[in-house]
C-alpha cells in the first residue's frame, strides 16, 4: 500500500491506498476552518504550526489501524506543488523522515493532479464521514459504477473524442484542463487574477460570514431562493472578451463597492441578496467561458474537481450546459471534492506502477506547478 499525504493549505490529511486494485483503505483529513474563520482566509503562519501539530497526530491513529505493522507501506506519496511552501513544507518533511525510517521510495505529487484523480477513488469501507452532511445536496451524478469507466477515461486516449475535459475550480485555481493521459494534460484556460473558491471566500469576508466563504454564500443565495427575494446584479465578468480565461477580481471589488454603499449592518435579507447576485455573476462567467471551451473541445466527457465543485448551483448549470453539448459529466464525491490524501495516494499509486519516485535529496516543494507537470496543447 502507499502512505500519501496531503498539506498544501489548511487540510492536515493521511491516507492508505492499496496498490493493487488502487483502492483507498484508509483516510483521515482535520480543517483548520475554525481556526482561520475569525481572519477570514488562511493564515500561512497558523496553518504550518497546525500542521506540524497535526500530522504526527493522525500518523498515530493511522499506525494503530495497522496495528503498528508499517511493512506493507511500500511509499509515500506527499504533496510538493503547488500550495502554501510553510505547510508543504511540513508533509514533505514527514514524508521524507518515513521513507528513511522504513526505507521505501518517495513520490512527489502535484496537487492539482490530485483533483483530477479525486475523480475515480474507491473505497473499500463504509465511514460516517461518507455521508454528506451538507442539506440539500444533489445525489452524486458520478454513479460507482462508472469509476471504472472515469479511470479508463485517465488511461491513454488514442482518439480526440476520448479525451476528458476538465474545470478545476479551488481555492488556489480556476483552471480548464485537457486530460489525455496520465502524462499529458494540458491547461488550457486559467485565471488572470483570483480563483473560484477565493472569490468566494473574499465575499464572505466582506459579509463576515467566516471562512471558508464557499459553504456560507451558497448557503445564503439559497436562502435568497427559499425566500424569492431578489438576487443583487453584478456585472458579469469578461463579458466580451473571446479568450479562453477567466478573472474574478472586479466582481469581488463590485460586491465590495456595493456593501459599502448599503446601510449597515446588512439585514439578512442583503446578505442573501448579495450572495445570490454575487454567485450567479461566478457561475454565468464560468458556464459561458465552458461553452467557449465546447465549441471547440472534440472530448465527449467533461469533469468538475476541486473544493469548490461542491457548489450545488454551479453543478446545476454545468449539468445543463453538458446537457446542451452532448457531453458525459462526472463529479467526485462531494466527501473528496476539497483537499484530502486520498487523492493524492491515488495519484501516488499512478506514479508507483510507473517506477516514478524522487531521490530524497532532490525532492523539494514549489509554489506552483513544475514545467513538466503539464503539456502543451496543441489545438487550443
Ligand atoms: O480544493 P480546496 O479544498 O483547496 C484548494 O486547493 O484551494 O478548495 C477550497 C475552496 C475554498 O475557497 C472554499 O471556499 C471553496 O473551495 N468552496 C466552495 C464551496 N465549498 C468549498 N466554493 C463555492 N461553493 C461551495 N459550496
Ligand atoms: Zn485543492
Amino acid at each position: 500500500m502507499i502512505l500519501s499525504i496531503e498539506s498544501s493549505c489548511d487540510d492536515s490529511s493521511l491516507a492508505l491506498t492499496r496498490i493493487i486494485d488502487k483502492k483507498l483503505i484508509y483516510h483521515i483529513k482535520i480543517s483548520q476552518d475554525s481556526e482561520h474563520s475569525t481572519y477570514g482566509g488562511i493564515v500561512p503562519e497558523i496553518a504550518s504550526r497546525l500542521h506540524a501539530k497535526r500530522l504526527p497526530e493522525i500518523l498515530k491513529k493511522l499506525k494503530m489501524f495497522l496495528n503498528n505493522d508499517l511493512s506493507l507501506i511500500k511509499a509515500v506519496a506527499v504533496t510538493t506543488r503547488p500550495g502554501l511552501s510553510v505547510t508543504l513544507i511540513e508533509g514533505l518533511m514527514m514524508a521524507k523522515t518515513l521513507c528513511l525510517g522504513l526505507q521505501i521510495p518517495l513520490i512527489c505529487v502535484n496537487h492539482l493532479k490530485g483533483h483530477i484523480y479525486s475523480l475515480c477513488i474507491s473505497k473499500d469501507f463504509a465511514t460516517d464521514s461518507a455521508k454528506d452532511s451538507r442539506k440539500n445536496a444533489p445525489p452524486p451524478l458520478l454513479e460507482s459504477h462508472l469509476k471504472s469507466h472515469t479511470e479508463s477515461l485517465l488511461e491513454s486516449r488514442q482518439n480526440k473524442q476520448d479525451s476528458l475535459g476538465v474545470l478545476l475550480v479551488s481555492g488556489g485555481h480556476t483552471q480548464i484542463l485537457q486530460v489525455n493521459d496520465f502524462h499529458h494534460i494540458s491547461i488550457i484556460a486559467q485565471s488572470l487574477d483570483d480563483s473560484f473558491g477565493e472569490s468566494f471566500d473574499k465575499v464572505a469576508k466582506h459579509l463576515n460570514l467566516g471562512y471558508p466563504g464557499g459553504p456560507q454564500v451558497e448557503r445564503y443565495a439559497k436562502n435568497c431562493e427559499i425566500n424569492q427575494y431578489k438576487p443583487y446584479e453584478f456585472p458579469i465578468p469578461l463579458l466580451h472578451n473571446k479568450k479562453l480565461e477567466f478573472s474574478f477580481s472586479g466582481l469581488k471589488n463590485a460586491v465590495r463597492l456595493a456593501i459599502q454603499e448599503m446601510e449597515q449592518p446588512l439585514s439578512l435579507q442583503d446578505i442573501a441578496s448579495i450572495s445570490k447576485g454575487f454567485q450567479n455573476a461566478a457561475c454565468e462567467h464560468i458556464v459561458r467561458k465552458t461553452r467557449l471551451f465546447f465549441q471547440h473541445f472534440e472530448g465527449k466527457y467533461f469533469a468538475i474537481v476541486g473544493g469548490a465543485s461542491a457548489n450545488t448551483y454551479l453543478r446545476e448549470r454545468m449539468s445543463e450546459l453538458c446537457n446542451e453539448f452532448d457531453k458525459e459529466l462526472y463529479l467526485a464525491d462531494l466527501e473528496f471534492c476539497s483537499d484530502n490524501a486520498a487523492m493524492i495516494g491515488r495519484v501516488g499509486v499512478e506514479h508507483y506502477l510507473r517506477d516514478e519516485f524522487t531521490p530524497l535529496l532532490e525532492a523539494q516543494i514549489a509554489p506552483k506547478s513544475l514545467k513538466g507537470d503539464f503539456v502543451e496543447s496543441a489545438t487550443f
